[in-house]
């Protein structure tokens, strides 16, 4: 822990077993898993994406960040399609998947997604909310879906859990269950909406902890995230977002420690990641500076 609290995760260790086959299905090596084209999407007047670019080669982290309300989970809500976009294309593994006719269910077993929110079924065992999908909409067998259930609560620490209900566990422990039961159609890519964010400061290290042995595993993510230090030590490039614009982009460690956008300044500051400490902060009607 840094003086502020945040949690430094390299180090931390999570009792996962790293046993049996790659999580990532291998991509073909030019094809970018995720590409996004001038997206464009409002809320009535509200213009929530204003011509989103960006490009998410297979195997890389991409992480998100800025203010609330600045259009990050509208974004990958835009990828899963739980959202139709206004404007621009977006395409997963060089198919175009905002064009009409598109099979949105066989894009989205492709796409995993984990929210803020665990959402997990409270009336089903850890076991039966990662078979549950897998065993009705992919059409697994039950033995087959519970040995890789298994497979991957041991993954993400959670062997001996498989027989709990969600609200025997923490909140760190459901979201990591929540995190294995995407996991369970194979996704090519995994999509990450401020998953700790709802957590108290000490479970929030085991999630991030999960998530950055799945991106060394090769697993392709977007990351909408506050977490300054995840964003460094995991992401291959992120985008600050603002207006629903990416206004800087960049290696996270350039963006986070030689920002160059004011807006980019500001928040950064405001996140405290350019404070040294919060004596140097004043505050005013635009908030903290
Ligand atoms: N379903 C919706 N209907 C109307 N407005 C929405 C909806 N979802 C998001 N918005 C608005 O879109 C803007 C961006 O929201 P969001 O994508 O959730 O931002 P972020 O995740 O960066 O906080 C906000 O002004 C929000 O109120
Ligand atoms: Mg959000």
């Amino acid at each position: 822990m840094n003086a502020l609290g945040k949690t430094r995760i390299t180090g931390l260790a999570v009792e996962a077993g790293h046993t049996g086959a790659a999580l990532a299905e291998p991509a073909r090596a030019t094809t970018p898993v995720v590409r996004v084209e001038n997206v464009r999407k409002s809320f009535g007047d509200n213009i929530v994406l204003d011509g989103i670019d960006l490009t998410v080669p297979a195997g890389t982290a991409l992480v998100i960040i800025g203010a609330s309300g600045s259009g990050k989970s509208t974004l990958l809500r835009c990828v899963n399609l739980l959202e139709p976009v206004d404007g621009g294309r977006i395409f997963f593994e060089g198919e175009e998947i905002t064009r009409k006719g598109v099979k949105v269910p066989a894009v989205r077993q492709r796409i995993g997604i984990v929210f803020q929110q665990f959402n997990l079924f409270p009336h089903l065992r850890v076991l039966d909310n990662l078979t549950l999908a897998a065993r009705r909409v992919g059409h697994v067998r039950r033995r087959e879906a519970e040995e890789r259930a298994h497979e991957l609560l041991g993954r993400v620490g959670l062997v001996d859990k498989a027989r709990s209900y969600p609200h025997q566990l923490s909140g760190g422990q459901q979201q990591r269950v929540a995190i294995a039961r995407a996991l369970m159609m194979r996704p090519h890519v995994m999509l990450f909406d401020e998953v700790t964010s709802a957590l108290d400061p000490e479970l929030v290290g085991e999630v991030l902890v999960v998530m950055r042995d799945l991106a060394h595993e090769g697993m392709t993510m977007l990351v909408v995230t506050h977490e300054m230090q995840f964003a460094r030590d995991v992401g291959d490039h992120l985008i600050f977002m603002d207006g629903g614009k990416i206004v800087e982009q960049g290696k996270p460690a350039e963006v986070l420690d030689r920002p160059q956008a004011e807006r980019t300044k500001r928040f950064l500051r405001r996140t405290l990641q350019l404070a040294d400490s919060l004596e140097e902060l004043t505050i005013d009607e635009g908030g903290v500076r």
